[in-house]
């Protein structure tokens, strides 16, 4: 009922030079996939990465967005400025943000209204620290987190958005949630969706699972039923390596 999506993020790796070489080799690899496949590349990749991606059916991403449309705000993109070079999906509120740069629930809401209002398709990402997970709290922050990501939009932008739960402890760290584990979780987040904008909105959005994901256990997270996709880090600078997560059975 939903199509999969597989997105790519890889971080700060790749100048322009190895982007085209990695999108040309994946290229033939993902031909026939049956995921929506995505990747985040660095913004000084953007020109290279869209020369190469011509001819295929891979979108370009983004890894971040700000929030105003102009102005004295060094370092940073608008969401025209994305568009115009090709980007149609845009990162936003990653844990490495919201980490090492400050990033809130507040601003990764204005980044989203942004990036939306811009004809961009924001992943939102969302997920618990390893004491959160412990202390409990799992549910009620992605509920939370999800829920303020998404204020402001109207139901049919809710519909088109992606969010990627992602647990902090399971990103970069090769420990993964237990399949179960992210199904549980992407269901609440999916329930605190339907509890404030219904099923009809609920039932459209795609929820990605990420941390950790690769060739060995995308089957078993993807058989999951809440699980639409993934957002895969260091398995996606492979090109055979996230072409396997791509064309997951
Ligand atoms: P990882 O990163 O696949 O390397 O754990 C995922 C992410 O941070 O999006």
């Amino acid at each position: 009922m939903r199509t999969p999506i597989i997105a790519g993020n890889w971080k700060m790796n790749k100048g322009p030079k190895e982007a085209a070489e990695l999108i040309n080799a994946l290229k033939p690899l993902v031909k026939d996939a049956k995921a929506t496949v995505v990747v985040c590349v660095p913004a000084v990749d953007y020109a290279a990465a869209k020369t190469a991606l011509r001819g295929s059916k891979i979108k370009l991403g983004a890894q971040n967005v700000h929030y105003k449309e102009s102005g004295a705000f060094t370092g940073e993109l608008s969401a025209a400025m994305l568009k115009e070079a090709g980007v149609e999906y845009v990162i936003i509120g990653h844990s490495e943000r919201r980490q090492y740069f400050g990033e809130t629930d507040e601003t990764v809401n204005l980044r989203v209204q942004a990036a939306v209002e811009g004809g961009l398709i924001p992943i939102i990402c969302v997920g618990e620290k390893k004491e959160q997970r412990e202390a409990g709290y799992t549910d009620a922050l992605v509920a939370y987190q999800t829920l303020i990501a998404l204020t402001g939009l109207t139901e049919d932008q809710i519909k088109k958005v992606i969010i990627a739960y992602e647990p902090v402890w399971a990103i970069g760290t090769g420990l993964t949630a237990t399949d179960e584990q992210a199904n549980e979780t992407i269901g609440v987040i999916r329930s605190a969706i339907q509890m404030k904008y219904g099923k009809r909105v609920s039932d459209k959005v795609r929820i990605q699972y990420g941390g950790s994901m690769n060739p060995k256990n995308v089957n078993g997270l993807m058989a999951q039923s809440e699980i639409d996709g993934g957002l895969i880090g260091g398995a996606s600078l492979k090109a055979e390596d996230f072409a396997k997560v791509v064309n997951f059975e």
